[in-house]
């Protein structure tokens, strides 16, 4: 199995997020459920942004013991002593240094050129190097830069002695392919060294999961995510979805360090901390992810679940799926209940419960339990008790 680097950046691109933002008690405590997670990096902040910042990334160094703390600059000489001073109790740091290497951004943002650019990049890296081993640049906007170019960026600072280089899809606007294209080109036109390439992808069309996935396929080592996709603007690549990918599909060969039954937990904390809610059909941790409410699926479900579940939901810490009735719930699903409620009924009684739960359930939303129950009447109630 080749061995994918999860790099988590809840706590940083996520955090960015109008609305999301936490201090630095509720950071330590994402950072440490990061930990039991198993994450290989918690990417914990932009020290040089805010005290507070700075403070948290100081305190997270602290509380955590395993995972590397990595902390995000500008390819700015200050950024980066600021970075370093914040990431002085850590374990094992990392600077993540960048500058944006698009036309757009080379002449909107800096005003530059490429090469003025390339230089920047190279003076950062080695500057971080001053202060640490490992030293990630970020290309930012990777995503909209020529390949060509952005070989020569990322060579240069593999030469600088960056040991990561990210390549981020930074607004979201790569195709699956082309973004593993992208990649490709760079593995195949760089000498690396030991470096490993990383993606970020963000959530704009809808697609960073399928680009993170595509440029791993196509080489990348280090995949760069959050907590319940959680990020700029429409967000990033969501831890969950990506692991459980690889899970999912282990004959692609790709395995992550990541404890995946404390995923659900890990995902409650970060929505209820950051008050940020998960949209009810998010996949692997949405309320309605392992809930079935056709009679169709109901029936295949309670006969086998594996003719609608591609994972088990104790895999990712829920304690069971859901059969949901609703007014398209089928007999099976009618009949499974009642005998969980310790109600046994004939086929005949059953047609006829099941044909009052129909006219309840066009009415009401959500049957519970209750409303089972009264359906088949008080003496059935009785019988269970
Ligand atoms: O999306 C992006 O380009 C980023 C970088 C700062 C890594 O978040
Ligand atoms: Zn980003």
């Amino acid at each position: 199995m080749e061995r994918i680097y999860v790099f988590d950046t809840t706590l940083r691109d996520g955090e960015q997020v109008p609305g999301c933002q936490l201090n630095t008690i509720e950071k330590i405590q994402v950072a440490q459920a990061l930990e039991l997670l198993g994450v290989d990096v918690i990417e914990a902040g932009f020290p040089v942004s805010s005290p507070g910042d700075f403070n948290s990334v100081v305190e997270i160094s602290k509380a955590v013991t395993w995972p590397t703390i990595c902390a995000l600059t500008r390819a700015v000489e200050k950024d980066i002593e600021v970075a370093a001073e914040a990431l002085k109790y850590a374990k094992r740091k990392r600077i993540h240094t960048g500058i944006g290497t698009s036309d757009s951004h080379i002449k909107y943002k800096f005003n530059s050129n490429r090469e003025e650019i390339i230089e920047r990049a190279v003076k950062a890296v080695k500057y971080a190097r001053r202060f640490v081993d490992d030293v990630e640049f970020y290309a930012e906007d990777a995503g909209r830069t020529d390949n060509e170019y952005l070989a020569r960026v990322v060579q240069a600072v593999v030469n600088a002695g960056a040991t990561v280089v990210n390549i981020p899809d930074t607004t979201g606007y790569c195709f699956p392919d082309e973004y593993g294209a992208k990649i490709k080109y760079l593995i195949d036109n760089v000498d690396l060294k030991d470096a490993i390439l990383s993606t970020h992808c963000h959530q704009d069309l809808g697609m960073a999961t399928a680009n993170t996935i595509s440029g791993v396929l196509n080489g990348a080592r280090q995949v760069e995510v959050t907590v319940n996709g959680i990020g700029e603007r429409a967000g990033n690549t969501s831890l969950e979805e990506v692991v459980m990918a690889f899970k999912s599909h282990k004959d692609r060969g790709f395995e992550t360090n990541i404890n995946t039954q404390h995923i659900y937990s890990a995902s409650r904390m970060v929505s209820s901390l950051m008050n940020m809610p998960v949209q009810p059909n998010k996949a692997i941790v949405g309320r309605n992810a392992f809930a079935h409410s056709s009679g169709i699926h109901q029936d295949g479900v309670l006969k086998n679940v594996e003719t609608y579940e591609i994972i088990n939901p104790k895999d990712v810490g829920i304690d069971d799926n859901a059969i949901v009735l609703t007014a398209r719930s089928g007999r099976a699903a009618l009949k499974n209940r009642l005998s969980s409620l310790g109600v046994k009924l004939e086929p005949q009684e059953l047609d006829e419960i099941y044909q009052k739960f129909l006219e309840m359930a066009d009415k009401k939303k959500n049957i519970n339990d209750d409303d089972i129950l009264m359906l088949v009447g008080k003496d059935a109630r009785l019988d269970r008790i």
